[in-house]
C-alpha cells in the first residue's frame, strides 16, 4: 500500500475521487489526513471533525477490468478488518449491517464507499473512506448526530492513531487479493459472529422505502435477509439499518 498524507483537507474521499485518474493516486493508496474539515458520511450526513488524534482516511483501489460484484462487499471486508483491530484493544465491537461498528450500542467507526466511473461507464476506481473515533473528547462526542463512543473512552487509555491505522492497512492488504478471488464467503462467518442485528427486529431504509422485520441472515454475497410480519422474505443488497 502506498501512503499519501495531507495535513489538512476538506474530505479524503473527495480528494481521492478527484485525483483517481492521476498518477498521484495509484492502485492501493491510502490517503489520510490529520484535519478533515468537511468529512462526508452515508445518507448525505456529515462526518464531524473531532480532533487530530482520530482517523480520517480513504483506501483507493484501482482494479483493472470490469466491475465485479465482490467490489460492493469491500466495505464489509474493511468492517471485519476494523473489528479485528478493535479486538486487539480488548473491546467487543459489533457490526451493524452493512458496515458500521458499534461498541456498547454506540458508533465508533463508519465507512463511506464510493465508486468512480468514466463518462463511458468504465470503473476508474473505488474509494473506501473510513473514520474511526480513537481519542474524541467527551464534549465533542455529545455533538455527534447519533450515540457515539471513542476507543480511549472504552479502554481508558490514549490510543496511538498511527499504530491503529497501520494495523488496519496491514490486515486489509493481507486479505485483499484472496477476498477478490473468493468473495464475501471468505469472511461471512467472521462478519456474522459480530453482527448485532441478527434475529432482531430492524427497520432498513433502501432509498425511499423502509422495510421492517426480523433480520434472519446475511447471505453468501453479504445481503441482509429480512422476514416481514407477513412472513415474506426480502433480500436487501443495499440500505441502512435505522
Ligand atoms: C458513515 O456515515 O458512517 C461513514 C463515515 C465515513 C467518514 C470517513 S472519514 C474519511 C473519509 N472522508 C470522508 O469525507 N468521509 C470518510
Amino acid at each position: 500500500m502506498k501512503w499519501l498524507y495531507i495535513e489538512e483537507i476538506d474530505s479524503t474521499n473527495k480528494y481521492a475521487k478527484e485525483g483517481i485518474s492521476t498518477d498521484n493516486i495509484s492502485d492501493q493508496t491510502v490517503v489520510y489526513t490529520y484535519r478533515q474539515t468537511a468529512g462526508r458520511g452515508r445518507l448525505q450526513r456529515e462526518w464531524n471533525y473531532t480532533g487530530e488524534d482520530n482517523i480520517y482516511a480513504s483506501i483507493v483501489l484501482k482494479p483493472s477490468g470490469q466491475m465485479k460484484e465482490v467490489y460492493s462487499n469491500l466495505t464489509q471486508l474493511l468492517c471485519v478488518v476494523l473489528a479485528e483491530v478493535f479486538e486487539e484493544y480488548s473491546v467487543v465491537p459489533k457490526i451493524k449491517w452493512p458496515n458500521d461498528i458499534r461498541i456498547n450500542g454506540k458508533k465508533i467507526s463508519g465507512i463511506l464507499a464510493e465508486a468512480v466511473t468514466s463518462q463511458e461507464g468504465n470503473l476508474l476506481g473505488i474509494v473506501l473512506g473510513f473514520g474511526v473515533n480513537l481519542n474524541v473528547p467527551e464534549e465533542l462526542l455529545e455533538k455527534i448526530n447519533q450515540p457515539a463512543t471513542s476507543l480511549n473512552i472504552e479502554t481508558g487509555m490514549f490510543i496511538d492513531k498511527e499504530e491503529f491505522l497501520k494495523k488496519v492497512i496491514d490486515k486489509f492488504c493481507l486479505y485483499y487479493n484472496k477476498f477478490i478471488e473468493e468473495g464475501f464467503l471468505l469472511i461471512r462467518e467472521d462478519y456474522k459472529k459480530r453482527a448485532e442485528f441478527l434475529n432482531k427486529n430492524v427497520s432498513v431504509k433502501v432509498f425511499d422505502k423502509t422495510y421492517e422485520g426480523i433480520a434472519t441472515d446475511v447471505t453468501s454475497n453479504g445481503a441482509l435477509k429480512l422476514k416481514d410480519k407477513n412472513n415474506k422474505e426480502h433480500i436487501l443488497l443495499i440500505g441502512d439499518i435505522l
